[in-house]
């Protein structure tokens, strides 16, 4: 409906005094700001407007004595694209000083204009298509890659794709269960020789960055059009804290716009078969806690990095440990997850089991170093975990965790970490260099690295994927 002119109210409180509108540099300019030069220093500009800027400074920008206004260049490579007046800019605040056009205001449109056509300039001329250092086994291994995708997505789509919408969701999941079968070999290949190309390189920073660019040139675009891969090359909740990618790999239910999407969709499920592995790996060990100690009745376990905690799904939905209690405490800092593990383990929690109590810690490990810590209320634990979260640690802090995880043990307790490894069948190839999904894929001897000179009885195994380390500290009884 129209508006009366008495309804146009105009601004409202302190936005009633009016200016001339300022620009974030960065992006008025798209990330490519001239430089500002004010009295032959030059100065990384932080705001403008058609009346003045800001310069980020911590000094007072110098100026010559005497005068009253200051001449300003404004510099993109070596084109002048602008001169003007400003009047002597005053102290820096906060590391940014004022600056305010003598007299005059400035075409702000032309200015940005000039500066664009500078830089379009500028990289056009600047040469491209250096010589790739990337081996050419390695190329041949991409190629092969994407001929068999390509192989994949038209026999799919043409054999497929014209029947998928008519099947239900069961006649699909049918489907998919299929397509896995009939890739798993061939693509347990690529990852294989993927993992043999890349490994000698694990140490080396400039190979490693040439071949990861190589391959998100070619291959992750082709693999992103599945939501899984995207997602993880996306990271839109940043890198360890999304407990949703988690449990895309725990529910191994493919989705997609169509039959090729999903096929993607599984090769990821394939290669991160490993994940699945390590928490199926993780419900042995609550079991194995109750066979071992057949005369206790009641458990202290704690998760650090939690997630989902998919774990106990099964744990406790088959009821295999009837009659025994378990006090389970989660930490995370990502209070989704947290959310969603509490819920999806009570709900799996089957009728009968004595006592089942859920507690959630929305903190960070680190919280445990700090002297005086919320952790020192908690009781003796049997059992303390954490997998997947020394993934992203260095060792000192790894080791710093451990060793107290391990102050937390009661008498015969375990603490058990969990943490990728570097195996020609894991999953270094298909995480880091196809998905940019960095961590530390660690070997024997640096996991031995984490656990030297740290108490308890040590034990360093394999997970039942094989590409997963599982250590073990264990407090003599
Ligand atoms: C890769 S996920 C593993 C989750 C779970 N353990 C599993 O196996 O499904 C790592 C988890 O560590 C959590 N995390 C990240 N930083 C942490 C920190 N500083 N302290 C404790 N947990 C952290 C993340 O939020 C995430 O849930």
């Amino acid at each position: 409906m129209t508006k009366h002119y008495t309804e146009l109210t105009g601004a409202i409180g302190e936005r009633i005094q009016f200016g001339a509108q300022r620009h974030a540099a960065d992006a008025y300019f798209h990330k490519a700001a001239p430089v500002v030069r004010i009295a032959g220093v030059a100065y990384t500009l932080s705001e403008i407007s058609a009346l003045g800027f800001s310069v980020l400074s911590t000094e007072t920008v110098s100026a010559p004595d005497g005068v009253d206004s200051v001449e300003v260049w404004f510099e993109q490579g070596d084109s002048v694209l602008a001169t003007a007046e400003i009047l002597r800019p005053g102290a820096a605040v906060d590391g940014v000083v004022e600056c305010r056009f003598f007299d005059r205001a400035i075409d702000l449109e032309a200015l940005a204009h000039d500066n664009a056509a500078a830089v379009a300039t500028m990289r056009v001329l600047r040469p491209r298509l250096e010589r790739s250092s990337v081996p050419t086994g390695y190329k041949i291994f991409c190629a092969d890659l994407l001929d068999s995708l390509a192989s994949y997505r038209r026999e799919i789509e043409e054999e497929l794709a014209p029947f998928d919408h008519a099947l239900s969701a069961d006649e699909r999941r049918v489907l998919d269960r299929e397509l896995e079968v009939a890739v798993k070999a061939n693509w347990a290949e690529f990852i294989l020789r993927g993992n043999a190309l890349v490994l000698p390189y694990k140490n080396d920073p400039e190979m490693r960055k040439a071949l990861k660019r190589y391959t998100e040139n070619l291959v992750t675009p082709e693999l992103c059009r599945a939501d899984l891969q995207r997602r993880c090359f996306e990271k839109p909740m940043g890198y360890p804290g999304d407990f949703q990618i988690m449990n895309m790999f725990y529910d191994h239910q493919p989705v997609g716009a169509g039959p090729y999407e999903r096929f993607l969709y599984l090769l990821g499920l394939i290669a991160g078969a490993p994940i699945a592995g390590r928490m199926r790996s993780l419900t042995d060990e609550l079991s194995l806690l109750a066979n071992d100690h057949p005369e206790q009745d009641h458990f202290h376990v704690m998760s650090i990095g939690s997630g989902p905690a998919r774990e106990y799904t099964d744990f406790f939905s088959t009821g295999a440990h009837l009659g025994k209690g378990y006090s389970l405490t989660l930490v995370d800092p990502e209070s989704l997850a947290l959310d969603y593990a509490i819920k999806s383990i009570y709900s799996s929690v089957k009728t009968g089991v004595s006592s089942i109590m859920v507690s959630g810690m929305n903190t960070s490990f680190t919280e445990m170093l700090r002297p005086g810590s919320t952790f020192r209320h908690l009781p003796p634990q049997d059992f303390i975990y954490s997998a997947g979260l020394t993934d992203y640690l260095n060792t000192k802090l790894t080791r710093m965790m451990v060793s107290k995880l391990y102050e937390h043990l009661k008498p015969g307790g375990t603490v058990l970490i969990g943490n990728v490894n570097d195996s020609p069948t894991g999953m270094y190839w298909s995480a880091e260099y196809a998905l940019d999904w960095t961590m530390y894929f660690r070997n024997e001897q640096e996991m031995r690295e984490i656990a030297d000179g740290l108490p308890g009885i040590h034990e360093l195994t394999l997970d039942q994927s094989g590409a997963y380390w599982i250590l073990k500290l264990k407090k003599p009884a």
